[in-house]
């Protein structure tokens, strides 16, 4: 192995710097050519193009020279994987991304086709830009840069990319846990978070946990006329109306019996210096582009949307949607229902507490049925770890400031899963901005993001080889760890 202090990347003109330099515009037109793939992980339409860029991703990482590349099929849509692992005694780097993208609709709101990606300015506009694979990519392409340039890495690195997280992993945790030595690691990283600001660079450090369901109610046969029988049978619309208007009460809280009594309470200094690093209230309603909070009352929207947990109205269906009326009793409603769940909310817990409380005010003229989408759970990740140092050195390396610490408000499922099945912690180094629109319509990914990311992803590499806190564990070590504790780091 050549010796990495002596190449270097300290210096602006070491060669992984020319090298990202001159290759900047060729680095563009390949994450164009992976946006354009319309990796839809929800919608079956697209599960050819899931595997296609499943394909094209592993063929990209075996041209940079990662090795063992391939292509892992699952019972849904399939995970690449990837190593390089020629730097004995240093430590082993996961990192993880997601190729799969959100759904793209609203169609008729996108100023240019979602998988046509477009530059307008700095930005690079489609679906996905930024939510993943724009900030997957960065990582990617730090990998290249060392190995061109370097022809090492200075850590062992295994990659993780799937194509599921948008539909909540479910076929990960059983992945990983039937792949434990291969991808034993000191630590995870992977960027898919937000910046706090434009200029203003974030370690995310904890995210909440998410369940998703499905709440169908029924009520007569099939649909009849309205002028008919309107008056005389309870309207499956309304009955849903009257259900999802009581999950809250007047105080903006969840009103699922139980739904509050697992919660870690935080200490008022933790509260008041979370108030202190977050954003504001303003802020964050500047960020939605809405004019009006709404919400738990005696918590701020920061707490509001990070340490306390929500119910949300995703989608409401019933009944016709074409032009014009339609003079009917629809025969079903449908809403899509999901909470954000914290510490110690237990995903399949909530949704037994739901399916009771639905089940008791569900009026005798309906019949209610639930369907679960997804679970994930909540993490928290300790920022003494020393890799969260190393994060911040490369934060200050990429973008010339120090980086702050924030709680989000998403989830992304493996951070709990590497946690509890490698037994390794996750250092969330997002390269995201709060007006990326991710799973809007117009998402974008901010071009100098995407090459700062670059150089920051490099820093990160860089630092937790020469970082001694960082052990080397040998492969295989994690599997013979049993994970008691979120935060055991
Ligand atoms: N990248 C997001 C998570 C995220 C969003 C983190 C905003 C920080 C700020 C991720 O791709 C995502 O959308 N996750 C889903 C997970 C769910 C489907 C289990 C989410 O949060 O809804
Ligand atoms: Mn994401
Ligand atoms: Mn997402």
């Amino acid at each position: 192995m050549p010796d990495i202090a002596a190449t270097g990347i300290g210096a602006p003109d070491a060669p992984i710097y020319v090298y990202t330099r001159s290759n900047q515009a060729r680095f563009l037109r390949e994450l164009i050519a992976f946006v354009r793939i319309p990796s839809v992980s929800a919608q079956p339409q697209h599960a050819g193009d899931v595997r296609k860029c499943a394909v094209w991703l592993a063929e990209h990482l075996r041209r940079i020279g990662m090795q063992g590349v391939a292509v892992e099929p699952t019972p849904r849509h399939p995970i690449v994987y990837a190593e390089w692992r020629r730097a004995p005694g240093r430590p082993t780097v996961l990192i993880y991304g997601h190729y799969d993208v959100q759904p793209a609709d609203p169609l008729a709101e996108w100023r240019t086709p979602p998988f046509e990606p477009v530059v307008r300015g700095e930005n690079l506009y489609g679906r996905g830009a930024s939510d993943d694979k724009g900030q997957l990519f960065a990582h990617v392409k730090a990998l290249e840069a060392y190995l061109h340039a370097n022809r090492a890495l200075p850590v062992n690195v295994v990659c993780l990319f799937e194509g599921e997280e948008e539909i909540g992993s479910p076929n990960l945790a059983s992945f990983l846990a039937r792949n434990r030595r291969f991808f034993a690691a000191d630590v995870a990283v992977l960027s898919d978070t937000r910046f706090l600001a434009p200029g203003q660079p974030a370690i995310t450090y904890a995210l909440r946990g998410s369940l998703a369901l499905e709440l169908e109610l029924r009520g007569q046969r099939q649909d009849v006329h309205s002028g008919s029988f309107g008056g005389a049978l309870h309207n499956p619309a309304q009955a849903l109306c009257e259900i999802v208007a009581q999950l809250h009460d007047t105080n903006g809280r969840i009103a699922i019996p139980g739904f509050y009594d697992r919660i870690r309470r935080l200490s008022m200094e933790e509260r008041a210096s979370l108030t202190s690093s977050g954003p504001s209230d303003k802020q964050i309603l500047r960020d939605a582009q809405a004019e009006h909070r709404w919400g738990e009352h005696g918590y701020t929207l920061y707490e509001r949307t990070t340490i306390r947990p929500a119910l949300t109205v995703n989608g409401i269906t019933s009944g016709y949607q074409g032009p014009g009326g339609k003079a009917i009793i629809p025969a079903r409603a449908t809403a899509k229902i999901s909470f954000r769940l914290v510490p110690d909310q237990e995903p399949s817990e909530i949704e037994q507490l739901f399916r009771t409380h639905i089940a008791r005010n569900t009026p005798p003229t309906m019949r209610a049925m639930i369907r679960a989408h997804l679970r994930a759970k909540p993490a928290v990740i300790n920022v003494r770890h020393p890799a969260i140092h190393a994060a911040t050195v490369a934060y200050r390396q990429g973008f010339g400031v120090a980086a702050l610490f924030l709680r989000s408000g998403g989830s992304i499922p493996v951070v709990n899963t590497f946690q509890e099945i490698l037994g390794i912690p996750t250092v969330l180094m997002g390269f995201a901005l709060p007006d990326d629109r991710m799973h809007a319509p117009n998402e974008k990914f901010h071009l100098p993001q995407f090459y700062q990311g670059i150089t920051t992803c490099i820093w990160f590499l860089h630092e937790v080889g020469t970082d001694g806190r960082i052990s080397a564990k040998r492969n295989g070590d994690a599997s013979c760890r049993s994970v008691r504790y979120a935060d055991d780091y």
